[in-house]
């Protein structure tokens, strides 16, 4: 079972309707339906707000504003956890960042309510924000900083150097189902049915913010369409929708519009990279330097990691990565879709690509050449390093000896070009429980709050089942996403599926055990031995320790590799680019299900293409306020953007990671691809773009004249 290419278990109810997002819930009943009304200003105050027409509509049962909202916890300084904190909602007159909420509307309807939040008037004074990210300096505050050597000396000396500045923009996690929620508060207790990935941790924050205790709060999160690190952290359609259901007694739905996903939920931070990278004349790397300006908030400071991506991908005697942080009056960052790697290895493999073109020396034999075994952040040795073999079989299968010479390559009007850029991706272990249980009637069921946020935890936790107890996967019960069963660890930081399955493993090779002692070990059926020796049933709970209690996370560093490759064609005319084919190989432990995990390869692989190609949340300079914020203008690859793509797993196992010898994948397929289609564009065109992503209008005025 384990390793088998098996099809989503909750596939035909969610093709069929039939799998309940959190909204579509029915369990509480007819619900009355929240509006958030958000500020029109990004940076200042609310000089009057009047409510009063809102709350004479008919239907409309409350009306919030900061005048009279219910009391919450205060607000924490930027110091704060990201789980953990309060976040209340209508703290004061003040406004901290564009769309901030100002009011709340619950009412019989939608449209109602909708209509209501209309008629609020609010006159702002505006202040003058801070909107715009400057460019790092030696002034900055560094923070992170790793340092081994001297890069300066080593960068004088060298043979090639590069020193150059990147920048990356803000982008937005926006999966299908919105960030949704229905709240329903009865006999003491809230239920909410929430879109989120991470149940026990979030619910402390909330519970924190409504002054409840933990134990009073039950979330639900049966199915979530989709998360990338936007449902992750607290947001205000959880705790204003809690606080009316307490209110008003009756359940309140509230679900983000696509424009207040953009404004309610916060973004990746854009960043502003100087790298520099000195080799000898062979290509051996004498300095690595990366610093990383990001962007954070007063009241957070969410630190995506941009600057220590490439810390360990190769060996260098001399490194300085370090982050500093700009303090803007905007919404805090939070995480999106392979924080760190996405952004910060574009960046640094974009980097490597120049430095193998000043010294001529090919990008995969430079790579190879610096290989290590080494992490100087961690000072201890990678485990599962496989990047090399990555590299080598990926240049077997996609024909990289037919690498055109830069700009050299025509197919009609199209300059065609070749690029590579490495992964590497940090594997966490977090705490982890799972419950399972077999009952005398032939079923086996299992208890998590580990969520499936549309990546096959369903699936993947039914096959250990079924191969560690001998059981068909028809007989297993997965039961997910409610916080009152054992605490697994959500899915985020791509730590779901292997933290799940060796808890899940655990808890199977337990209920052997005890099975095993009454009947021994050999048996025909494992339901029969149960009916005759427990006929109440059989029940063990699996844990796995956090990284910190593992000897095997103190000794080595667990990350997972890969290498991406693309072939672009760039309209010489026009500058369009065109993937014309993608190809990733990976190396990321023992593989548990080859079909969803090449799913979740290949989706990364196209945010590497947007990140490359597309996204960019544009902030107003004036307002503070996203100038494409919906989906018809922040740009995301289409069906019709990526090509042939393929994802390649290699045979894997890495027994310092777990028993099981499973790593994450989620964020994996992200890492190098944006880096290396921006590699093909400059081995097509000749032309680097070091602001990302990578449009036509950048493009256009160096296009060769013809
Ligand atoms: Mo991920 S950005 O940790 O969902």
């Amino acid at each position: 079972m384990i390793g088998q290419g098996i099809s989503r278990t909750d596939g035909p109810i969610k093709v069929t309707g039939r799998a309940k997002y959190s909204y579509e819930r029915t369990e509480p009943g007819t619900a009355l339906y929240g509006q958030i009304l958000g500020a029109g200003i990004g940076f200042g105050r609310i000089a009057r707000i009047d409510a009063a027409a809102a709350e004479r509509v008919a239907g409309v049962r409350l009306v919030w504003t900061y005048h009279n909202a219910p009391e919450q916890a205060p607000p924490e300084g930027p110091e704060g956890d990201m789980m953990d904190r309060a976040r209340p909602e209508f703290v004061s007159d003040r406004i901290d960042y564009y769309g901030m909420p100002v009011a709340f509307v619950v009412a019989e309807s939608l449209e109602i309510a909708r209509h209501a939040a209309g008629l609020i008037e609010v006159e702002y004074a505006a202040e003058p924000g801070r909107y715009a990210l400057s460019a790092p300096d030696e002034t900055a505050d560094w923070k992170s900083e790793t340092r081994i050597g001297d890069i300066d000396p080593a960068l004088d000396d060298a043979a090639a150097m590069v020193d150059e500045t990147y920048s990356t923009p803000y982008h937005f996690g926006q999966p299908m189902e919105p960030n949704a929620c229905i709240a329903d508060w009865r006999d003491g207790h809230l239920t909410l049915f929430l879109a989120t990935q991470m149940l026990n941790q979030l619910l402390v924050g909330l519970a924190a913010t409504l002054k409840l205790e933990r134990n009073q709060i039950t979330i639900d999160s049966a199915f979530v369409g989709g998360g990338f690190g936007s449902k992750i952290v607290l947001h205000a359609e959880a705790v204003l929708a809690s606080l009316a259901t307490m209110a008003l007694h009756q359940p309140v739905k509230v679900a983000l519009t696509r424009r207040q996903i953009f404004t309610l939920v916060g973004h990746r931070p854009a960043s502003i990279s100087r790298v520099r990278l000195a080799a000898s004349a062979d290509g051996t790397l004498s300095a690595v330097g990366h610093d990383a300006l990001i962007q954070t908030a007063p009241s957070e400071a969410w630190d995506e990691a941009i600057s220590t991506v490439g810390r360990a991908l190769y060996a260098t005697p001399n490194l300085l990565t370090r982050q500093a942080h700009q303090m803007l009056d905007m919404k805090a960052a939070e995480p999106v879709r392979g924080p760190g790697e996405l952004a910060g290895l574009m960046v640094f493999e974009s980097a490597i690509d120049e430095l193998a073109d000043k010294l001529g020396v090919d990008p995969i034999e430079l790579r190879i050449r610096n290989d290590t075994d080494y992490d100087p952040g961690k000072n201890s040795p990678l485990s599962g390093r496989r990047l090399v073999d990555c590299l080598r079989d990926g240049a077997e299968r996609f024909g990289w000896s037919e690498r055109p010479r830069t700009a050299t390559r025509r197919d009609g009007r199209w300059m065609v070009g070749y690029g590579v850029a490495s992964s590497m991706r940090g594997h966490f272990q977090t705490s982890a429980e799972a419950l399972v249980r077999i009952d005398p009637d032939g079923t086996v069921v299992v208890r998590s709050d580990m969520t499936d946020i549309g990546t096959g935890t369903y699936t993947i936790v039914a096959q250990v089942v079924a191969e560690v107890l001998g059981v068909p996967m028809s007989v297993v019960r997965v039961e997910l996403a409610n916080s009152d069963h054992p605490k697994g660890n959500g899915a985020g930081g791509s730590w779901g599926a292997a933290n799940t399955t060796v808890s899940v493993d655990r808890a199977c090779k337990t209920l052997l055990e005890q099975v095993a002692a009454v009947s021994g070990r050999v048996y025909n059926d494992i339901f029969a031995e149960v009916r005759r020796h427990f006929p109440e049933g059989i029940e063990a709970t699996g844990r796995i320790v956090p990284a910190s209690d593992d000897p095997n996370y103190q000794t080595h560093s667990q990350y997972t590799y890969g290498a991406s490759f693309a072939e672009v064609g760039v309209d010489i005319d026009t500058g369009e680019v065109r993937l014309r084919r993608m190809l990733g190989v990976f190396a990321a432990g023992r593989i548990l299900n080859p079909k969803t995990a090449r799913s979740q390869l290949i989706g990364g692989m196209i945010w590497g293409v947007g990140a490359a190609l597309h996204e960019n949340a544009a902030v107003d300079p004036r307002h503070g306020s996203w100038v494409n914020g919906d989906l018809a203008e922040y740009l995301i690859p289409t069906h019709a953007d990526i090509p042939a793509i393929d994802a390649i797993m290699l045979d894997d196992f890495d027994d310092k990671a777990n028993h099981l010898g499973v790593k994450g994948i989620g964020e994996l397929g992200a890492g190098g691809t944006g880096g290396s289609v921006a590699n093909a564009v400059y081995n097509a065109t000749g032309i680097r773009i070091r602001d990302f992503p990578i449009t036509l209008s950048k493009l256009l005025p160096h296009l060769p004249r013809r």
